[in-house]
């Protein structure tokens, strides 16, 4: 379980979503090619610097979008950028809407998830004869939503400040009965990719939010088209601008330290004595 080494100053990550497979003004731009034990990650890294900070770019489909949800190697991305002193990341996710006010091209930062996806060995590190459970009530940094919800209500966003995702495997979107069912059960958005690099972050003991880009109703609302991918990649384009400013001016907010609880998550965590660990 030996990520890495961590720079004096923690780096920060940025995974990048349908619509957003890059980030304009950075500085010192190149290419980051990193293999893991889980395979290669769902792109090369693109690292460059902003507003003093190295920031470590991911586009989570890979450039030309070419991974399905549940094809995107969520552990060697989360591992990569941990392994490159990454202890904050910054998601960007596209979501279906399941209340009437949380209308397309409005943000949503959320505060909880609700995991309705299969996957669940692949949405850990731990296995292989090292047991661990790590905290997860709080499935999101405050710390880190505080600042993506005061910087998208600074540049003008729709922002609301918390919610639950449901996560989803995909890649076909609900049926009406599942989009009733998740409305009923009081979910707010739905998506197909974060929940899992909000688990594997906090084993990875990265600090990690979201901002959920709302680009349609799902399926369950009688007076709107049923979603589709042209109406989800319509509206992220209008609105990759406005998350790529949020983060911008999010960037220089970020602590130096890494020293918030999401930063400590595996002290009360791993049950198997290190005595017992396989040998690497
Ligand atoms: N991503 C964007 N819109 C979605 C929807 N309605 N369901 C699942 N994932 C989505």
């Amino acid at each position: 379980m030996d990520i890495g080494s961590d720079p004096a100053v923690p780096a920060i990550g940025v995974i990048g979503g349908s619509g957003l497979y890059e980030m304009e003004g950075l500085e010192n731009v190149r290419e980051v090619q990193v293999e893991t034990p889980f395979g290669a990650p769902s792109d090369a890294l693109i690292q460059g610097e902003l507003g003093g900070r190295t920031i470590y770019f991911l586009p989570r489909h890979g450039r030309g979008h070419r991974l399905l949800p549940h094809e995107v190697p969520h552990r060697a991305n989360m591992w990569a950028l941990r392994s490159l002193g990454v202890r904050f990341v910054i998601c960007v996710t596209a979501v279906g809407s399941l209340k009437e006010e949380y209308a397309p091209r409005s943000i949503v930062v959320p505060d909880q998830y609700f995991d309705r996806t299969s996957k669940r060995d692949e949405h850990t590190f731990f296995g292989n004869g090292i047991v661990g459970h790590v905290s997860f009530g709080e499935p999101v940094s405050a710390g880190l939503r505080e600042i993506l919800v005061g910087e998208a209500r600074a540049a003008g966003a729709t922002v609301h400040d918390g919610g639950t995702y449901v996560c989803m495997d995909g890649p076909a979107f609900s049926t009406k009965a599942e989009s009733e069912r998740n409305r009923r059960d009081g979910f707010d958005v739905i998506g197909m990719t974060n929940l899992p690099e909000a688990k594997l972050a906090r084993e990875a003991e990265i600090a990690l939010a979201t901002l959920s880009m709302v680009t349609d109703y799902d399926c369950w609302k009688e007076d709107e088209e049923d979603v589709s991918a042209d109406t989800v990649i319509g509206h992220l384009h209008a609105n990759a601008a406005m998350a790529k400013q949020i983060i911008a001016s999010a960037v220089p907010k970020m602590p130096s330290l890494a020293d918030w609880s999401e930063h400590q998550a595996l002290d009360p965590a791993i049950m198997t004595p290190r005595e017992f660990w396989p040998a690497e």
